[in-house]
């Protein structure tokens, strides 16, 4: 049985693989098609402004050949937006982004950056985009949120991949206390970054996240033991985590 927790894939580093030779394989879409067949409910792709894996033909593709809804990571910009207006995808995922990082490092700056977010945040609610902004959990980006008119917030996991011990215990109590405020403010909760085999359960286990959105870790895995087995076993990991805190 599936429970409430929707897994998104997000198959950027096929797309990192692919890119170290220039050629067209190992090819993302593909990768999308299979996630979707282990049980994947969505599909994450993250087109940045250096197109250092996801190009923009993907996004096309991704769009034509999909059954499951794509969630488009986007900065804001104004190249994405006329991006994300032309395919119009079920959901945009807006990021921070800057070109020396190697991955999204922290979260989205919503609560000082309202004045340079709000056009983005309307024009994509406005085309039917269901908009999620990607912040620390913290109540004062939750509340920049709210105030964005944003639908969903997608929190930071990164800080409590990467701890141990009585941090990683402050930084979980932080994702589970901005889960519940996401709640009480009437947002959508989703989470995601650097969730492992290791990582997924206790965040699994917070009933208010709606949705985790993996990537590196299920695309590295599958080398071991092939995308289908690594997604399964990532979607069996969250499912006992969620029938366990409802039981
Ligand atoms: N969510 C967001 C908003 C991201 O930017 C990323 C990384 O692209 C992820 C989830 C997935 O993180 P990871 O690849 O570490 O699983």
């Amino acid at each position: 049985m599936k429970y409430d927790l929707r897994l998104g894939v997000n198959i950027d580093h096929v797309a990192t693989i692919r890119n170290a030779r220039g050629g067209i394989h190992p090819d993302p879409v593909h990768a999308a098609k299979l996630a979707e067949t282990a049980g994947a409910d969505g599909i994450t792709a993250h087109l940045r402004e250096d197109r250092r894996h996801i190009s923009d033909d993907d996004i096309t593709r991704l769009m034509d050949r999909l059954a499951v809804p794509l969630n488009l990571e986007m900065a804001a910009t104004e190249e994405m937006l006329e991006i994300a207006l032309r395919h119009n995808p079920h959901a945009a995922c807006i990021v921070p982004e800057k070109r020396e990082e190697r991955t999204t490092e922290g979260g989205l700056d919503a609560a000082g950056g309202l004045k340079q977010l709000q056009p983005y945040v309307a024009a994509l609610g406005d085309a039917g985009i269901r908009v999620s902004l990607f912040i620390e959990p913290d109540i004062k980006q939750l509340e920049a949120a709210v105030t964005l008119g944003a639908p969903v917030i997608e929190l930071h996991t990164g800080a409590y991949c990467e701890a141990s011990g009585p941090d990683q215990e402050r930084q979980f109590k932080r994702l589970a206390d901005a889960a519940q405020a996401a709640q009480d403010l009437g947002l959508e909760c989703h989470a995601g970054h650097g969730l492992t085999f290791d990582t997924v359960a206790a965040i699994a286990a917070i009933d208010t996240i709606r949705e985790l959105n993996i990537g590196h870790f299920l695309i590295g895995e599958a080398i071991f033991g092939g995308l289908d087995s690594s997604i399964k076993r990532m979607r069996a990991l969250m499912d006992k985590a969620r029938a366990e805190r409802s039981a």
